[in-house]
């Protein structure tokens, strides 16, 4: 590493470190290790064969690929670099001072290409869909159909506009390479890319970081580097997919014919012979423990509503607040009010461990309640007869995302929505609760990250979710946490591993 890529190394850590990792989830400034960039720019150079390329940066950040650029390119030509936030673009454009390399502070994406370039390297933004305002998503998905003819789902991440939008700036023949999430390549809203790849453009070159690489302690998927040229494709054209190590020395390399290539199918299964997914796919399971909310036995006696409370004089230790039936809730989220939920109706659970003699002396008042239990015949119900004092429910731990069990179709709520639940209120069994598995706790303890997975989750399509749960009459959909456990869930890996290994930027280093 030369001395300037040292300076400019402390740089890109001082200014991350000035930022929240909320803020730089939504701008998606998560920065390239040099060592990575190092060897794209040298396989890019090995590539063209020659050092005198334009070359452009849609997303510079503080420059590691024109810092490598300059490194693999020696005395390469002219550069232009885009970057749209003030953070980035003033310290870069200060330390770039003297270089041949022009920058503005704009959006690259709200631009009009003023120059052609030979060569374009990024690591784009990694902005999911859910934090693109939907004026910019209209915005954007009208230029993709103008300019290439194609249709991209309003699911998109703000990388695919920028892999699709960004052909524009280069001369014909010129070389395109991105490093992106490779979930484009099996999840629904990446078709368009595929297609962008297979119609628009002269696809060279898929490489995919392995999942299993000892770096990616919790990856379940990878990112990869696909490189294009600008250029009309060709029938016969041969596309070089490699797999694992780096990208000029991979562990397996293999050659696909286009015809082979189809939008619809999962591209990630195309990097080996061997037999489909040779990844498990994830699954929900991985990412959470799912349990049923709890099973009071009665719960005409253990819910109880302010009233009741106050006319028995129930002290707080015996309540727990819980959620009511799915159908009063509106919405898919629960906001909190002082931790109990901010709703009209608030409930809560009654559970106390108290022998009957004690209750009996020191709350003479929560005993008349229990007894009022006692001549209901509520203490013989199957659940209450096997518990010791029959009044002393299971307790749980309030869970960040709960699912209503069961749904109809056709009626107004979402079949199986995933709630996000800011309150600290359990549920009881017509819930499922979501547990993030420990190794996912912490990450998942951000709000940003949180909110995006619940978005995620939300995304599932119903078909999916239903496949893995039961039928029964009048289109009533069951689902049980195992099987909710066993549902696919790509997007959620792709995510979490994201965050996960943006977290030890050690991966490529
Ligand atoms: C993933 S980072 C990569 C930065 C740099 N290329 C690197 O690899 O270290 C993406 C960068 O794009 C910037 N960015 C986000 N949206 C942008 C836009 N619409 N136009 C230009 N830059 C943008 C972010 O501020 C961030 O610095």
């Amino acid at each position: 590493m030369n001395d300037r890529e040292i300076r400019r190394k402390q740089m890109q850590d001082a200014l991350d470190a000035q930022k929240t990792q909320k803020d730089r989830n939504v701008m998606g400034q998560f920065s390239t290790p040099y060592p990575l960039a190092l060897d794209i720019m040298q396989y890019m150079r090995s590539l063209i064969g020659t050092d005198n390329v334009s070359f452009i940066e849609p997303s510079i950040g503080m420059g590691v690929f024109y810092s490598a650029f300059t490194e693999a390119f020696v005395g390469g030509g002219h550069a232009l670099g885009f970057e749209i936030d003030p953070h980035y673009f003033k310290p870069a454009s200060e330390f770039w001072q003297g270089m041949n390399l022009e920058m503005r502070c704009s959006d690259f994406l709200a631009q009009k290409p003023d120059e052609l370039f030979d060569m374009l390297v990024a690591n784009p933004p990694y902005v999911r869909h859910h934090h693109i305002d939907n004026e910019t998503k209209v915005r954007l998905q009208k230029t993709v159909q103008r300019q290439t003819g194609i249709t991209i789902s309003g699911l998109a991440g703000l990388y695919c506009y920028f892999m699709m939008l960004s052909s524009a700036w280069l001369k014909e023949g010129g070389l395109s390479c991105w490093l992106v999430p490779s979930e484009f390549m099996d999840v629904n809203y990446g078709e368009a890319v595929k297609c962008y790849l297979m119609q628009n453009v002269q696809l060279l070159h898929i490489h995919r970081f392995k999942a299993d690489d000892l770096q990616f302690a919790d990856a379940l998927v990878s990112s990869c580097i696909v490189i294009f040229r600008n250029s009309k494709p060709t029938a016969d054209q041969e596309i070089k997919f490699s797999l694992g190590g780096s990208i000029n020395n991979p562990e397996t390399v293999k050659s696909i014919d286009m015809s082979q290539l189809k939008a619809k199918d999962k591209w990630t299964n195309l990097f080996t012979d061997e037999a489909p997914i040779n990844e498990p796919q994830a699954t929900l399971g991985d990412f959470f423990t799912i349990k049923r909310g709890i099973a009071t036995g009665d719960n005409d006696f253990f819910i109880l509503d302010k009233e009741t409370i106050a006319k028995y004089e129930i002290p707080q230790q015996f309540l727990r607040p819980i959620l009511p039936s799915p159908r009063y809730i509106k919405g898919d989220r629960i906001n909190s009010d002082n931790g109990l939920p901010a709703l009209k109706h608030q409930q809560f659970l009654f559970t106390c461990s108290l022998p009957e003699s004690v209750l009996k002396e020191r709350y003479p008042k929560v005993w008349k309640y229990v007894r009022q239990g006692y001549e209901r015949g509520v203490q013989k119900g199957y659940i209450c007869s096997r518990r010791s004092p029959w009044y002393s429910c299971e307790e749980r731990e309030p869970a960040a995302i709960v699912v209503p069990y069961m749904g109809r179709a056709g009626t107004d709520n979402r079949l199986f929505r995933f709630i996000l639940n800011d309150s600290k209120a359990i549920t009881t069994n017509v819930y499922l609760l979501l547990y993030p598995k420990p190794q996912y706790a912490r990450c998942m303890k951000d709000e940003t990250v949180l909110t995006e997975v619940w978005h995620e989750l939300n995304t599932i399509p119903t078909d999916t979710l239903s496949r893995n749960g039961r039928f029964y009459g009048g289109g009533l959909r069951k689902i049980e946490p195992n099987e909710l456990m066993r549902t696919p869930a790509g997007a959620i890996a792709s995510l979490l591993t994201l965050r996960t290994s943006y977290q030890q930027l050690s991966l490529f280093g």
